[in-house]
């Protein structure tokens, strides 16, 4: 068949071209030339046509394969080029060498600890949401329940952009625009970070980070909350772990509880850490007070729901035994290291 003979001359001739080249350039030239858009395997596109039917299959594989053994030589030719280049600029690998160490890099244990939480409460069917650091006052504050003159405001007062928007105090904002953007049921949590105008110590920084979490339907009780939160350490601090409610107070929660876990490190008899008391004071939360539902345009009368926030660095604190909490944001790869 002419067509299969004119194949072959053509890889024959690149073989030896190739076997010449010295350039990336001359390896290019060549494969202009042969499997280029303009070609000689392009040129062969109107022989083709002519050839009879039942000779079809025969001269498309062997099209299609003498393209592939190119492609493959060209690679290899290229290769060929590039080491010698090496090698010839005195770049040889001298195998006596001892190796290098690779530092894997590993997640921030701020970060494992937002993905155990979600992984957590995505498995009781809370979906993970996010909302922008820079909120309006609206969202952060009023919106929750907490006007101007509200003493609350100030307790977490933060930090103010000229246009009136403030970096956000807490991730409860996130619950404002998720129910702004949907109607109920909901159930979310929102990890993220929150600012605070605080005097950085062991306990307090000007950032930390937070996980809301937010379940409204028709039927929801304190009891779910607990429930849920008892199912939450259960997973994160492990089985035995106790969940103690007391009275508490948020503008946004009604009513408002403080969720204390049992200690990990003393198990509940009492030590430094939980200062005797056997808990550990981990969660803010309540049922959503009926003011917010009103403020995003849901009916109180029909759906309620509870509403919990959690500090990340707490919980990783406790978790891991971490002592300051600037340990989080210095960097040091001596402590990031441990996890
Ligand atoms: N936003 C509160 C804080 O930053 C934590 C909190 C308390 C969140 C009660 C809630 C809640 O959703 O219901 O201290």
């Amino acid at each position: 068949m002419e067509l299969l003979d004119q194949i072959q001359s053509i890889v024959r001739e690149a073989e030896t071209a190739l076997a010449s080249a010295k350039t990336e350039n001359d390896v290019e030239t060549i494969r202009a030339k042969t499997i280029g858009r303009n070609g000689a395997f392009t040129a062969l596109g109107p022989l083709m046509g002519k050839i009879p039917p039942e000779e079809k299959p025969v001269a498309g594989r062997a099209f299609n394969e003498a393209k592939q053994t190119l492609l493959a030589k060209i690679e290899e030719t290229k290769n060929r080029i590039a080491d010698s280049a090496a090698e010839s600029a005195g770049e040889t690998i001298d195998v006596t060498l001892p190796g290098r160490k690779w530092h894997a890099g590993r997640k921030h244990p701020v970060c494992q600890t937002f993905d155990e939480c979600c992984d957590i409460f995505r498995r009781m069917g809370f979906i993970a949401t996010s909302g922008p650091e820079i909120e309006t006052v609206f969202n952060n504050f009023d919106a929750l329940n907490a006007p101007a003159d509200h003493p609350s405001r100030s307790m977490v007062d933060t930090f103010y952009f000229a246009d009136g928007r403030i970096m956000r105090s807490h991730t409860s904002p996130v619950q404002i625009r998720t129910m702004l953007a949907q109607k109920p049921p909901v159930r979310i949590v929102a990890p993220g970070r929150c600012y605070r105008r605080d005097t950085p110590d062991a306990t307090h920084g000007v950032y930390f980070h937070q996980i809301e979490g937010l379940y409204i339907d028709t039927d929801v009780s304190l009891a779910d909350l607990k429930s849920t939160l008892m199912a939450f350490a259960a997973e994160f601090f492990g089985e035995g772990i106790r969940v103690r409610m007391r009275p508490s107070f948020f503008p946004f929660t009604e009513p408002s509880v403080e969720c204390d876990f049992t200690c990990v490190m003393c198990g509940g008899k009492g030590c430094k850490v939980c200062k005797n008391s056997g808990w550990i004071e981990c969660v803010g939360a309540g049922m959503v007070n009926p003011n917010v539902l009103r403020n995003v345009g849901y009916d109180p009368e029909q759906c309620q729901g509870f509403a919990f926030g959690m500090g990340i660095e707490r919980l990783t604190m406790i978790k891991h035994r971490i002592e300051d909490l600037r340990l989080f944001s210095e960097n040091d790869v001596r402590f990031l290291e441990q996890f």
